[in-house]
């Protein structure tokens, strides 16, 4: 009933009656005062005035299952969600998920990780009350060899979402990270379970520094959040909205041509190392070169000294600017 009521007060943007409320769901005043109460309680600001109804004045910047559901306008994503106030990581549970018949386009959302997952076992450090953590499950008929490139649609979609919600100017970081100044704000860690040539789920982990106020000493110089850096902090719930939207969106476009070919363009855009030297390393090898962007497999093009274009897959390799992370 929460969720509901949270729904219809956010579209009406104006006074509804008691007794609407209670017509529109056919309950009775006493659940409607019990559900309203809660959502003050919440933090939501909600006037009561005698003969003209409730009126929702200010929403706060809270994630939960009733301010997911009111907010989400995507197609397909989210229709299946989880909330958790606390989970190990979003990413194992949506695992979890998969494996027993969620279907393609759940999420799994929560306000905090005691064991978040980043990159080569590395742990995702997941703040409450103030990061994004969550996780979509895919299910989806295509070759595995061409998963990894939804790290990039996925990185496509975080970068316009941000840029559009916090009016600033984020890049992304060949293949999964999100940067905003120089310093990361986001991770994006991708994971599939999958036969030679069949895919039984995909799960795609993001973790945004939306409103942290600070980093350990150690993430300093190559970590920040939206709200350091915009001075703002940014609603979470309507960010990651705006994500999936736009994950929709280009999910559509990834899988009509199964590649990224027609997304190169737009993607380099966003590319921070574009026509940058970098350094890439792989698990025995390292070596200098410019990044010219990415090909239609999602593959990053860098021009060697000696001339050769090598197509570095993203796989164990890491990319460095020659002077640090960028
Ligand atoms: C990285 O940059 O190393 C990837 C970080 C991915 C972190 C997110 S937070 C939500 C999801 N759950 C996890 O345990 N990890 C991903």
């Amino acid at each position: 009933m929460k969720t509901q009521i949270l729904t219809l007060l956010k579209e009406a943007d104006t006074y509804i009656s008691g007794q609407d409320i209670c017509t529109h769901f056919g309950v009775s005043r006493t659940a409607v005062w019990k559900a309203i109460n809660q959502l003050k309680k919440e933090g939501y600001v909600i006037e009561a005035v005698p003969n003209k109804g409730y009126y929702l004045k200010t929403s706060p910047d809270i994630i939960s299952y009733s301010e997911m559901k009111s907010v989400l306008n995507t197609k397909w994503i989210g229709e299946e969600l989880y909330f958790y106030e606390e989970i190990d990581s979003t990413n194992t549970k949506a695992k979890q998920l998969a494996e027993t018949g969620a279907t393609s386009g759940t999420l799994v959302v929560s306000n905090m990780q005691t064991a978040g997952k980043g990159r080569r076992g590395r742990q995702w450090e997941s703040p409450s009350e103030t990061g994004i953590f969550m996780t979509l499950i895919l299910k989806l008929d295509m070759n595995p060899s061409k998963a990894s490139m939804l790290t990039l649609v996925m990185a496509l979609a975080v970068v316009k979402a941000c840029n559009e919600v916090t009016k600033s100017t984020c890049y992304i970081k060949w293949p999964n990270d999100i940067v905003l100044n120089k310093k990361k704000i986001c991770g994006i860690l991708t994971e599939m379970s999958a036969e030679m040539d069949y895919i039984n789920h995909i799960v795609i982990g993001i973790g945004i520094n939306a409103n942290v106020d600070s980093f350990p000493e150690e993430l300093k110089d190559k970590a920040t959040s939206l709200k350091i850096e915009n001075g703002k902090e940014v609603k979470r719930a309507m960010l990651i909205n705006r994500i999936m939207v736009h994950f929709e969106h280009e999910y559509e476009i990834f899988m009509h041509n199964e590649s990224m070919k027609a997304q190169i363009d737009e993607y380099n855009e966003f590319l921070i190392n574009k026509d940058k030297e970098v350094t890439i390393i792989e698990p025995s090898n390292q070596y200098q070169g410019i990044a010219l962007g990415i090909d239609e497999i999602g593959k990053l093009l860098v021009k060697k000294e000696d001339g050769k274009i090598e197509a570095v897959y993203a796989g164990e390799v890491s990319v460095r600017g020659i002077y640090g992370y960028i």
